[in-house]
């Protein structure tokens, strides 16, 4: 590597060739300009000049690369699009302004007027609205069956099916699909399977290599890890990707550069994270299963979780997120998040500080009763995100909420 640079030069992807998830969250991606700044440069940019009209003309007609306008090209947002395909191990990445657009972006450009949908009955609500009240309108039309049941996909899958869709583990039940299985599905009926990756991140589990065709993040979550900035990526093949960048460009759901920069600056600890996050999981979930007042805990790290065998064949670690239902009903889920002190009461999750849920009048709140009742999203159901707090001290602010139900 040469100290004297007049250029921007990314670093070449081939020197990182084989290298493990923990390297490529640090290393790929990055871009040095002629300054030859050590960390990642940021360019807060709407537009880029060219050196005459016809260098222009020849950007726009696509006959020479180059940036444009950022709601489609700049290069802070394309070092996070290429740190997250690598660690994906897809051919390439777009990024979006959020995870909800990921999820739209991909729907609207491999979807068309009259194809059909098989969604996972327990992804998170907002997703279910977008696929039951919006795509609707446009013609898609989407069955949603139980993550596990697999003779429910076989049956739902029919002539117009183009796209599976799952969350996995899922939102906040913790249960796990197989993805080869469902890979196998799509394929043979040449629809494409996608999965939202967002618990596990590309550190935890790559779908691409178990045959998943796209893989969908939530960047807001653990990629960010400290709950900064909204944002989303889409991974896969070239070909789908172009799809979805093109999508991107004419309609514009695009990530901000700055926003970028963060989450591509949370890349570096998230393998770091990810490891904290499960070893607290594990042992919260364990000590939950001790409480009393608890009736049933949803981790896969469990060996009781009934795909804790698949989990672990999957996965090289069973996450941060877990939920577990209190004796009672509304009344007592709240009031023992109400008791606590520490941890947050929030909706968002995968960040470094602990969260609280009540999924069935948050995340989940706008689902029907029918919906909710379907995917055992029950009034006494808590959903945690463990973060990397000591864990004993997790546990002693739990530990009031157990206080207060006992007070009851
Ligand atoms: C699993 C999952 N997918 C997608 C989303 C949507 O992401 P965003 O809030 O970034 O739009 C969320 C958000 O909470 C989520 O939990």
């Amino acid at each position: 590597m040469t100290f004297r640079r007049e250029e921007t030069v990314w670093i070449p992807e081939s020197d990182l060739e084989g290298m493990s998830v923990d390297t490529l969250a640090v290393r790929a991606g990055q871009m040095r300009t002629g300054e030859l700044e050590h960390s990642d440069p940021i360019y807060p940019t709407s537009s880029f000049v060219y050196g005459s009209a016809a260098q222009a003309a020849a950007r726009f007609g696509g006959d020479e690369p180059g940036n444009i306008y950022s709601r489609f090209t700049n290069p802070t947002v394309q070092s996070f699009e290429r740190r997250m395909a690598a660690m994906e191990g897809g051919e390439r990445a777009v990024a979006t302004a959020s995870g909800m657009a990921a999820i739209l972006s991909t729907c609207m450009a491999l979807l068309k007027s009259g194809d059909h949908v098989v969604c996972s009955r327990g992804v998170f609500g907002t997703t279910n609205v977008l696929f039951q009240k919006y795509l609707a309108k446009f013609g898609v039309e989407t069955s949603f069956v139980s993550l596990t049941d697999d003779e429910g996909w076989r049956s739902a899958v029919g002539e117009n099916t183009r796209m599976l869709f799952i969350e996995t583990p899922s939102n906040p039940l913790c249960e796990v699909a197989d993805i080869r299985a469902l890979a196998d599905l799509a394929h043979s009926h040449e629809a494409l399977l996608v999965v939202d990756n967002c618990f596990c991140t590309p550190v935890l589990q790559r779908p691409l290599e178990h045959g998943a065709d796209v893989v969908i993040h939530s960047a807001t979550k653990y990629l960010d890890g400290q709950g900064r900035c909204v944002g989303g990526v889409v991974v896969g093949p070239e070909k789908l990707m172009e799809e979805v960048y093109g999508f991107l460009r004419s309609a514009g759901p695009t990530l901000s550069p700055f926003n970028a920069w963060v989450f591509h600056k949370g890349l570096e600890t998230l393998p770091i994270r990810m490891r904290a996050h499960c070893e607290n999981a594990l042992e919260l979930a364990q000590w939950l299963q001790q409480q009393p007042e608890v009736e049933t805990v949803f981790y896969a790290g469990l060996p009781e979780h009934p795909q804790h065998e698949l989990a672990k064949r999957q996965q090289s670690g069973f996450g941060g997120v877990l939920s577990f239902r209190v004796e009672g009903g509304r009344e007592e889920a709240w009031s023992f998040i109400d008791a606590t002190r520490m941890v947050s009461i929030t909706a968002n999750l995968g960040d470094v500080k602990t969260t609280i849920t009540h999924p069935a009048t948050t995340t989940h709140g706008r689902l029907s009763p029918e919906d909710k009742s379907a995917a055992g999203i029950t009034e006494n159901l808590i959903r945690i995100s463990v973060g990397v707090e000591a864990v004993e001290d997790l546990k002693t602010d739990l530990a009031r909420g157990f206080q207060a139900l006992q007070n009851q």
